[in-house]
Formats: C-alpha cells, sequence, structure tokens
C-alpha cells in the first residue's frame, strides 16, 4: 500500500543515537553467556550508585505527605521551585532572572527537542565535534541536513578550536546560535573562563544566542572550577540547561529545566523563547513531583558535601583511566575534568581494515559480522571489543557526531577494583586490537 503523500519528515535519518543502539547488540552477545560491562549508557543509577537514604526520605515524604504532588503543575514549573533556582543563580553574580525566566521540561532531552523543533528551519546552531547526539541529531532533524560543527581540539585539552569556530559561523551565513556543552559529553572538559568569554564575544560580533548545556555544572573535579554562561554573557542572549539526571541522580524523574538570558534585549529572541513556552504551554506542564523535591534538595547541608564526596570519585578514577590509557601506543588520552566521561582517541593511522579480537565464542562473532562490513574502525574496534572482552563502549565518530576515530567510557563504576580492572581489560584489548594487523 503507498501513502499519499510523504509522511516522512526530511530530517528523520539524522535522528540517531548510537549510545542505545548498541544495546541490542549487546543484548544478543549477552545471551550467548558473555557476561556485559556496559559502560555505554550515563545513568549512575544503572550503573550502581546508591542514592542517599537522604534524598529518598526527601522523596518518600513529598509522596506521602503532599497530595498536590500528583497534580498537574504550571506550565513554566512550580512558582516556588523556580523562585528557588532564580535566588541561587542570582547570589553568584552574572546576569540576573526572574522566576519568570525560568521554564521546567520533562527532563533536557524534552528540553532540546523543543528548542530545535522551535527554531526557524533556516536558523542553524552550531555545536561542538565530538558532539552529544541528542543536540546534534535534533538541530540537524530540524534543519534536514547535517549538523555545523566547531572542533574541539584533542592537541588542546578538548578546548574549543577558536579560528575554527570563527571560520565556520563566517562560512555559514545561517548559523545563528552557538552551542556549548560544559562540562562536556563525551570529553569530559570544562571550559575555562576566558575561552569562554572569547565565544560569548564572538556571539556578540555575529549577533548569535548562546546554547550552553550545564547538565554536569556541579559535576567538576581536579581543581577546576565551573564558570556557568551566566557569569560572562554580558547582554548576549541565551539559554542555559540544567537538570537533576546527573547531579542527584535521578534520570528516571524525567526533569530539568532552562534560563531565558537577556530576552528584554533582543525581541526576536524573546519572541523564539515565547515560542518555547508556548509549546511546552501545548504539553500542558512537566513532572510535579521532582520539581518539588529540588529546592528541598538542593538547599539541605548534605547535598554539596554529597556532590564533593562523588567529584571526589570521578577524580581518582580519571586519574586512573588516563595513566593507563595514555601509555598505550596509538590512543591520545585526557584527564577529564567534569562530567563522568572520558574520550579515548585513536591516533591517525593507528587503525586499519583487518584488524580483529577473538570473539570470546563463535556466535558473538557471528552476531557482530553484519555489523562490521560498512562501519567506520572505530565502531569495528568497539563491536570486537564487545564481542571479546564483554565490554560496552560508544565509537566516538557514530556515536557523537565526529570525524575522529575513537570511542567513549564512563567513570560511573562505583567500585574501584572493577573500574581498575575494566581499564586494564581496555588498555590491553586496544594493544591485541592494533597489533592484529
Ligand atoms: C550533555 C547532556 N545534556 C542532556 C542530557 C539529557 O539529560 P536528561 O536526562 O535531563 O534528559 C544528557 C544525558 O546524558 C547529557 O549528557
Amino acid at each position: 500500500m503507498r501513502m499519499r503523500n510523504n509522511i516522512v519528515h526530511p530530517g528523520a535519518d539524522e535522528l540517531k543515537y548510537e549510545i542505545r543502539k548498541i544495546v541490542e547488540v549487546g543484548e544478543n552477545i549477552e545471551k550467548t553467556g558473555i557476561k556485559i560491562i556496559w559502560d555505554n549508557i550515563g545513568d549512575p543509577v544503572a550503573k550502581g550508585e546508591i542514592v542517599p537514604n537522604w534524598i529518598k526520605e526527601i522523596v518518600a515524604d513529598t509522596v506521602i505527605n503532599d497530595n498536590s504532588s500528583y497534580g498537574y503543575s504550571p506550565t513554566k514549573g512550580l512558582f516556588v521551585t523556580r523562585e528557588y533556582i532564580a535566588h541561587e543563580r542570582n547570589i553568584e553574580g552574572g546576569v540576573q532572572i526572574t522566576p519568570d525566566d525560568i521554564l521546567f521540561f520533562n527532563g533536557l532531552g524534552d528540553s532540546i527537542s523543543t528548542i530545535y523543533n522551535n527554531l526557524h528551519e533556516s536558523a542553524r546552531v552550531i555545536g561542538p565535534n565530538p558532539a552529544y547526539s541528542t543536540h546534534s541529531s535534533a538541530e540537524a532533524a530540524h534543519s534536514g541536513s547535517s549538523h555545523i560543527t566547531y572542533r574541539l581540539d584533542p592537541k588542546n585539552n578538548w578546548y574549543p578550536d577558536i579560528d575554527d569556530l570563527k571560520d565556520q559561523i563566517e562560512r555559514h551565513p545561517n548559523i545563528t546560535g552557538i552551542l556549548l556543552i560544559n562540562p562536556d559529553n563525551p570529553t569530559g572538559m570544562v571550559l575555562p573562563q576566558n575561552i569562554l568569554r572569547q565565544i560569548v564575544e564572538i556571539a556578540l560580533q555575529n549577533d548569535l544566542f548562546i546554547v550552553s548545556d550545564e547538565i554536569y555544572s556541579n559535576l567538576c573535579y581536579g581543581g577546576v572550577t565551573h564558570s556557568k554562561l551566566a557569569s560572562v554573557i554580558e547582554n548576549v542572549p541565551g539559554i542555559a540547561m540544567r537538570g537533576i539526571s546527573k547531579e542527584f541522580p535521578w534520570p528516571g524523574a524525567r526533569c530539568g529545566w532552562v534560563e531565558f538570558y537577556n530576552r528584554d534585549k533582543n525581541a526576536q529572541f524573546a519572541r523564539y523563547a515565547k515560542s518555547i513556552i508556548d509549546a511546552k504551554m501545548l504539553q500542558v506542564c512537566s513532572t510535579t513531583l521532582p520539581q518539588k523535591v529540588l529546592p528541598k534538595v538542593m538547599s539541605d547541608l548534605r547535598y554539596y558535601p554529597y556532590l564533593n564526596k562523588r567529584n571526589a570519585a570521578f577524580w581518582e578514577k580519571s586519574q586512573f583511566a588516563h595513566s593507563i590509557l595514555s601509555k598505550v601506543p596509538g590512543l591520545l588520552v585526557h584527564k577529564s575534568y567534569g562530567a563522568f566521561y572520558m574520550t579515548i582517541l585513536f591516533e591517525k593511522g593507528a587503525l586499519r581494515e583487518g584488524q580483529f579480537l577473538k570473539p570470546a565464542n563463535k556466535l558473538a562473532g557471528e552476531i557482530i559480522k553484519p555489523f562490521l562490513e560498512s562501519s567506520s574502525l572505530d565502531k569495528c574496534f568497539v563491536y570486537n571489543l564487545l564481542a571479546s572482552r564483554g565490554i560496552c563502549v560508544v565509537p566516538l565518530s557514530s556515536g557523537f557526531n565526529s570525524d575522529l576515530l575513537g570511542f567513549r567510557i564512563t567513570l560511573l563504576e562505583p567500585d574501584m577494583t572493577s573500574f581498575k580492572n575494566t581499564i586494564h581489560i581496555i588498555a590491553e584489548s586496544v594493544k591485541d586490537y592494533l597489533n592484529s594487523k
């Protein structure tokens, strides 16, 4: 049967999420009797982190004693929660906001698709390469063509290549916004304030707005301090994104929010922001319970000591992974200073056709075979690692919209012995793979 008209959106092919796609293959391999170490998804809870009892008690108390936590909330979010967030934002200095500048979403995934869906299709937002694919895919899908990127420089701690950013903006007059992911997924890079200022200056010179995904802003370590967009944005229109998925961590709550900066400075930006708010209004509102809980958890005296403890553990893992993987010939690795990921890059020429790892059993080898034929070289390594050692990571090229070859690991494994073991296995596997041909 034919459809009367084409029902497929022109951007449909741009929607890719390798981070979850690889799970299907991993599950099939698991059925052959190989234990899989899942290191593909940034879900601390799935990886075994235990949410502290005091946070659970706050949630439980709200569920049992606050009947209104079962109801709808206002479209923008609960006023007291937005008031709390605005107050916390304002005491840090920088751009000042009111509760009216805050809009809650069902997780940042929801906000990401909403901001790009409501952007004029010819207006493009340039994003980092490597890229967190929820942003790059949604942006590409909104315009029906591939995402435009600026380089994060692996030879310079993964900091943005400012010349490349300027060059791309000049070459693509339809670029109207700059996306920052800070701290960054997948590299673990934290933007230094001077680079952030340079990017704000570029936005100012070219009449661009800035989107800054700051979902990991409280997950920084190794002596770096995180600078929020709000601290340097001055008069440039901007959107900052935050959430509780990674911080509490409570990804299943589906709760995140955006903060609009400087709507009063640009009428078009204000109109665009209104269209985002109107889109949320059509959906009624976002999840109520996590909004009820948010100020109680974040204002609790145990909150920041708890985050400090988690950050110290990420830092220990970042240093350990770096100490082992940076010694493997053919790899380029930097310590992570934020979020909980590390990008392991293959040096140019290290990967070649035909390299392999012996699969743990014959069936596992059969399962990955069809994927090896038309895949990028880093994806071939990732499938070999999966079938041979049962470790599931994400390839950089297809998973993070990158022209670089590598893979992303997470620093989430709570058990240090298991973490170290996995890193040693990855290091040995890379050596075996690169030496196999
Ligand atoms: C940079 C970044 N932004 C947004 C998200 C999505 O967060 P949420 O759970 O709020 O949808 C993630 C999840 O991994 C992320 O890494």
